[in-house]
């Protein structure tokens, strides 16, 4: 784990809360260091169609430079998950409820990122009060970021703090439960129209089998729509994570959906809305196949 290349965490950032691997080289520097780091052997699908737009081949760091970048997961996959366990590992191997047993009334991201995913919910997410609409807010806590106002009939939560979810406002029901020793969903079959996961996709030690889960619980069709930015609890979150890049963490996250089947290829977008001055803000999304 690469320790030593972690930022530590500014003034208004939680304890622990720090910068991952920060992506200092040229783009496309990093992509290759990103590629073959990883040992995927990924590979473009074809010059047209390859997993980056123009937009981004052109921008100065890895998933940064413009708010309108779209990057389409378009990957030849290798056949097996190319992951090994001791990729999952933490720094910190101790119980997860210990760790989160006291609650944390603080947002672990800046204003203008938290924006921003707000603003990228409001664009996706099905209408307010929409009847029969559910959402799910994985690895929830005191706040979901969901657009002002926003509800539905039943938006459920699950973390690891139940004083923080308690005071999530847009939540009518939650429970606590550790993904990592139970990745098993608590919700029927084909039951959620959105699934969101905040900053926290980092410290699932089992994403296949929750990423599986989400997309039973999911309804055909269904949007998944995990978001990360590049601090973390670097202690709790999975080495392969705290020693790769921002570009990485995107192609980690696509692989997640591409493993764990009956999604639709995902997409990822940089909607950082400072870049290089404020938090950085991703998102790695897909749909749960209307077929599956
Ligand atoms: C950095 S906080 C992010 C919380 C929230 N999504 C937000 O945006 O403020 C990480 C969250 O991940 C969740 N989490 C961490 N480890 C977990 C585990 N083993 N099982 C379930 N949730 C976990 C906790 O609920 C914790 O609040």
């Amino acid at each position: 784990m690469a320790i030593s290349n972690i930022f530590t965490s500014s003034i208004t950032t939680p304890p622990f809360f720090a910068r991952t691997k920060p992506s200092l080289l040229p783009r496309r520097v990093l992509l290759g260091l990103g590629a073959s780091s990883l040992q995927f052997g990924w590979m473009r699908s074809g010059t047209s169609g390859g997993y980056l737009s123009s937009s981004f081949t052109s921008s100065a760091s890895p998933l940064q430079g413009s708010p309108s970048v779209d990057v389409i997961l378009n990957v030849e996959w290798p056949e097996e998950f190319p992951f090994k366990d001791e990729n999952f590992t933490r720094y910190d191997e101790s119980s997860d409820s210990s760790f989160y047993s006291q609650p944390r009334f603080v947002t672990h991201i800046d204003d203008p990122s938290i924006a921003a995913l707000t603003k990228f919910y409001s664009k996706m997410f099905p209408p307010t009060n929409t009847p029969g609409v559910c959402l799910l807010d994985l690895c929830s806590s005191w706040v979901s970021h969901y657009p002002a106002g926003y509800m539905q009939e039943r938006i459920a939560g699950m973390g690891m703090n139940e004083e923080e979810l308690k005071k999530n406002p847009v939540l009518t029901e939650y429970c606590v439960q550790d993904l990592n020793v139970n990745p098993k969903l608590p919700f029927d079959d084909n039951s959620f129209d959105v699934v969101t996961n905040v900053v926290s996709v980092d410290y699932l030690t089992k994403p296949i089998d929750v990423f599986r889960e989400m997309q039973r619980i999911l309804k055909p069709g269904g949007l998944a729509i995990m978001s990360f930015s590049n601090r973390c609890f670097w202690t709790k979150a999975i080495s392969i994570w705290t020693s790769t890049s921002d570009v990485d963490h995107a192609f980690i996250v696509g692989s997640y959906f591409h493993y764990a089947g009956g999604y639709e290829p995902p997409a990822a977008k940089d909607i950082s809305p400072n870049p290089g001055r404020t938090d950085p803000m991703y998102v790695v999304y897909s749909r749960k196949e209307t077929s599956a």
